[in-house]
């Protein structure tokens, strides 16, 4: 008898190895290495007969662009490029408990209105689903419910020509096929139940919609190992104790990527946030030193938020670094940066850096914000509250240009902000419409300094030459 065969698989990003390792060398993360079956042998080599001469077309050529069902949620549209495509698989990634089956039961009852929408839980019971169902209001939805974990049932009671044109599977770590003999939620399983689902879904037109949990544990495979097989990759984050949520799109054949839609979780379910700048704002304070408000791009989205820090008193021996909401890396650069180029000393006091509404930032542009409320924190005088911040910094202490800087000043004198610090080598792109304020050029983050703490440091412009008004 043959000796059957194992391999040894990450559960968070997929890489196979020859043999059990503590950490996946491909990925970097304990403990997801995990054994698995191999359940098929290897194909052999196709070679060149009896295939057909592919028929080439040209790139140019006039083809239907896909028909949209909108979810009638307009946060969530948006994230997908304006509404759900025929056919499509969309992969709704996130942590356990942040509001996945939540917002994927409001859309379905709201695509019921128009579409034939199947649910199929495998996580809960038909009863815990109504009970969300009526909690949300919407125990009237035409939407079809089931609960099962086989996904044979599945295929077999939705390949059909009068079957859904949506269907939601939550989740896709729940679902196995029984030609396998791994476990489900392993990688094996969970990409063969994608791939069946998603071949179902191009066949019939019908868009599917899976749920897929961030695990940090390795014992089941997290959405990641999907994400190269769906058309569009969405991420449902917040940080817990916030009820803010927002969906991501970090991957979509039918639409941009970036785009970010708002959320507020209520006792009534998801609620949409039109205007997040509004909300990231609403507690803020504006007389205490340590703040500073970025005037941020999300997608297409113009989005301000306060960057907060904290400057410990000196401490002995190794001083601390906390952020929350941006990378520990830039953190590390720009106090580096400060501590060279304008003679700051951080090295000796905790630094904590916190991004208020439980947002998380990755554009390079927030730097000079954090600069800002850095400097602040550490001399103790506030920055002007009717002021946003945006920049990217280098090495050298230059503020370099960021993109799309009339959509952020557009929206920081909607909100009522009278003056802009912005990069001196901004493109002069007079687009025009962002109201009165007053745009306050920085050249190099000595100028910053000068500016904040009042005191000129040597070698910078004058401050008052290089304001001026634009209406
Ligand atoms: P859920 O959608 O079950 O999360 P997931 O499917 O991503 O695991 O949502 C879980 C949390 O949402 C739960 O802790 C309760 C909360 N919640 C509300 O606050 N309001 C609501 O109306 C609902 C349905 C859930
Ligand atoms: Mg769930």
């Amino acid at each position: 008898m043959a000796k059957r065969d194992s391999r040894h698989v990450c559960q968070a990003c997929g890489a196979v190895h020859s043999r059990w390792m503590g950490r996946c060398e491909a990925c970097g993360e304990w403990n997801t290495v995990v054994e698995e079956a191999v359940e098929s042998v290897a194909p052999k080599g196709v070679g060149a007969k009896g295939g057909r001469a592919l028929v080439f077309e040209t790139l140019e050529g006039v083809s239907a662009t896909p028909p949209r069902a909108t979810t009638q949620i307009a946060e969530f549209d948006r994230v997908l490029g304006g509404g759900l495509v025929a056919g499509a698989a969309v992969l709704v990634g996130g942590d356990p408990g942040i509001g996945k089956s939540t917002l994927l039961l409001q859309a379905a009852a709201a695509l019921s209105k128009g579409k034939r929408v199947a649910y199929v839980s495998g996580e809960e019971s038909v009863d815990q689903v109504r009970l969300r169902a009526a909690r949300l209001g919407l125990a009237k939805a035409r939407v079809a419910l089931a609960a099962t974990t086989s996904l044979r049932d599945v295929l077999s009671s939705f390949d059909a020509k009068d079957g859904p044109e949506i269907i939601v599977i939550d989740s896709i770590q729940t679902m196995y096929v029984d030609t396998l003999d791994s476990a489900p939620g392993t990688v094996a399983q969970v990409r063969a139940c994608a791939g069946e689902l998603i071949r179902l879904g191009k066949k019939r037109g019908i868009a599917v919609l899976l749920v897929g949990h961030v695990t940090k544990e390795g014992v089941i495979a997290g959405p990641r190992v999907l994400e190269h097989m769906v058309d569009t990759v969405l991420y449902f984050e917040g940080e817990r104790g916030h009820q803010f949520r927002i969906l991501r799109a970090v991957k979509n054949r039918f639409g941009p990527t970036d785009e970010i839609g708002v959320f507020e979780m209520t006792d009534g379910g998801l609620a949409e946030v039109p205007n997040p700048s509004q909300l990231f704002l609403a507690d803020r304070r504006d007389d205490i030193s340590g703040a500073a408000v970025f005037a941020g791009m999300e997608g297409t989205r113009p989005v301000l938020v306060e960057i907060q820090a904290l400057v410990g008193p000196p401490v002995q021996g190794t001083a601390r670094r906390a952020v929350i909401g941006w990378d520990s890396g830039r953190l590390a650069m720009v106090l580096a940066v400060l501590e060279t180029r304008c003679g700051l000393v951080f090295a000796s006091h905790d630094v904590y850096l916190n991004v208020a509404g439980g947002l998380r930032i990755t554009e390079p542009a927030a730097d000079l914000a954090v600069a800002a409320a850095l400097i602040s924190a550490l001399t103790g005088k506030p920055v002007p509250a009717d002021a946003v911040v945006f920049g990217e910094i280098g090495l050298a202490g230059e503020v370099r240009a960021v993109s799309q800087s009339e959509a952020r000043l557009k929206e920081a004198a909607k909100l009522g902000f009278a003056r802009a610090l912005v990069p001196a080598s901004r493109r002069r792109d007079r687009g025009g419409g962002e109201g009165s304020i007053a745009v306050l050029r920085i050249d190099d983050l000595g100028d910053l300094v000068g500016r904040l703490a009042g005191a000129r440091s040597a070698g910078s412009r004058a401050a008052g030459e290089r304001a001026e008004t634009r209406s």
